[in-house]
């Protein structure tokens, strides 16, 4: 996609405008022609800026698209992103190659070129790769975006939109094409094409490295563990330093403690935290932040077969710890809990791990909003204020339960990894905290239930979200 100012003498096929219901009453910021189609359509009550209408009004040059936006007390940055990339995606199904935004009217919203360069970047991108592209298939034609409001966080916001791409692509590819050692392929290929370090730990070297939990979980699958570490160091000295953790279990059959079908169906998207961290490596080298930045993907198969680890097992994490498995199902935990021991071991400022982890937190918060726990409060206010700028909800949850801590304790070992149903997600982020080195300031970030869409939706194609990759960016560009 290109997205370039727009100059009166632009030629364009579509016009997209964005209209609150108090625009429809002062139609003076637009030109003259305009403001006589608009105030025609208005008249007979076609268009009112009523929120989530879109309308495509065909015009002798080409289509002008109208999305109301509704109150303008209501109106946010976040839906005006939301609807630019709606329409942009319906521009793009209906042949548009070029299209022209006008914003001029938006403009105190703070933020919109990015988001507009956000909106542009995202429209296009479907998972198609497994499609024939028969007669009946419609490419995406929208190829050149101009707007009136134009500067350079329009190109911020197309690298944001990248990264995203980036980590939604290899999410939402099937368990049959992407596996640990496919995950540590891209991580090299992205590390080749940056000049980024990357480490990858074999089964051997994990057995050398003592990260017993990772070697467990991937224990039942023909296809081995790997743990992946990405660095980026900037050109100067960097302002922080800062860890990401992902969880990457390619594909999540529960183990012997078997999902029922319909639990199994979209594990292929277990891997999403890893995929997100993948994604912001990608985001951080294009923007080129001040921050040296880590990025460790613990990636393996859950699966079920002679080999597996089993309930009852005991096993050593990296750390010391010793963990009874009471339930092969909650791997996330235990692959987490040694890549956070190797992120403590390199002291940085900050650990942010990322995971699909308990459908409990999903249950909780639902399919929009993703759970934040965090030991550090000033940390929490600065994810969140980025969650908010960028449009990813995050609610914070609560990381001191001394019941709950209580039920991490096991007869037979320090730990166990599963508690009650109750309360699933907050024993979860417990279990994780004995991982993380004392004094490191971490927030955990449970984008079960939000990192897949079943249909589109504002921003969102169907299929895999990144969830949590725009806060995470957001987050570095202000270290
Ligand atoms: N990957 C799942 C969590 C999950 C569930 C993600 C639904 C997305 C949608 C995780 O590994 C898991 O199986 N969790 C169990 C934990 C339980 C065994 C304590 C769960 O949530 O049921
Ligand atoms: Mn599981
Ligand atoms: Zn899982």
């Amino acid at each position: 996609m290109q997205i370039s100012l727009w100059k009166n003498n632009t030629p364009t096929d579509s016009l997209l405008l964005l209209l609150r219901e108090e625009d429809c009453g002062d139609l003076s910021s637009f030109d003259k022609d305009l403001r006589e189609i608009l105030s025609a359509l208005i008249n007979r009550k076609d268009v009112s800026g009523k929120k989530g209408s879109l309308l495509r009004v065909p015009l002798i040059e080409g289509n002008l698209y109208l999305i109301g936006l509704g109150k303008k007390e209501k109106c946010s940055l976040n839906l005006i992103r939301d609807s630019l990339a709606w329409g942009l995606r319906t521009i793009g199904k209906n042949h548009g190659v070029k299209a022209l935004v006008l914003l001029r009217h938006l403009n105190e919203y703070e933020g919109l070129p990015s988001a507009l360069g956000e909106a542009g970047g995202l429209c296009g991108y479907v998972f198609d790769t497994y499609k024939t592209k028969d007669k009946d298939y419609e490419p995406f034609s929208l190829s050149e975006i101009y707007s009136d409001v134009y500067d350079d966080k329009v190109s911020e916001g197309m690298k944001l939109a990248e990264a995203q791409i980036f980590s939604r692509s290899i999410a939402n590819e099937p368990g049959c094409a992407v596996c640990p050692s496919t995950m540590a392929e891209k991580a090299k290929a992205l590390a080749e094409q940056y000049g980024l370090q990357c480490e990858v730990w074999d089964e051997k070297r994990l057995a050398d490295e003592k990260m017993g939990a990772l070697l467990a979980v991937g224990s039942g699958s023909k296809n081995p563990p790997r743990l992946i570490h990405l660095t980026y160091k900037p050109k100067g000295t960097p302002s922080k330093k800062i860890a990401f953790v992902g969880k990457g279990i390619t594909f999540d059959s529960g183990g012997l403690n078997i999902k029922p079908d319909n639990y199994m169906l979209t594990m292929k998207g277990d891997k999403t935290g890893a995929c997100n961290v993948l994604g912001i490596m990608k985001g951080v080298a294009e923007l080129g932040l001040n921050v040296e930045v880590h990025g460790f993907m613990s990636c393996a198969e859950n699966m079920p077969s002679g080999s597996s680890y089993r309930p009852d097992d005991i096993i050593t994490a990296r750390n010391g710890k010793t963990i009874e498995i009471n339930n092969t199902d909650a791997e996330g935990r235990l692959v987490l809990s040694d890549a956070l021991c190797a992120a403590s071991e390199l002291k940085p400022d900050v650990i942010i791990d990322m995971a699909t982890l308990t459908g409990a937190c999903a249950v909780a918060l639902g399919k929009y909003r993703a759970g934040l726990f965090t030991n550090d409060d000033d940390l929490a206010g600065k994810i969140l204020a980025s969650s908010e700028r960028r449009g990813e909800p995050y609610w914070r949850m609560p990381l001191e339960d001394e019941h709950i801590s209580e039920s991490l304790k096991s007869p037979f070992a320090d730990l166990v990894n599963c508690g009650e149903r109750y309360g699933g997600a907050i024993f979860a982020a417990l279990f994780l905290k004995e991982f993380v080195a004392d004094g490191i300031k971490w927030a955990h970030m449970d984008i079960a239930g939000v990192d897949f869409r079943d249909k589109e939706y504002g921003i969102y194609p169907k299929g895999a979200t990144s969830f949590g990759v725009r806060t995470c960016l957001d987050y570095l560009m202000r270290l």
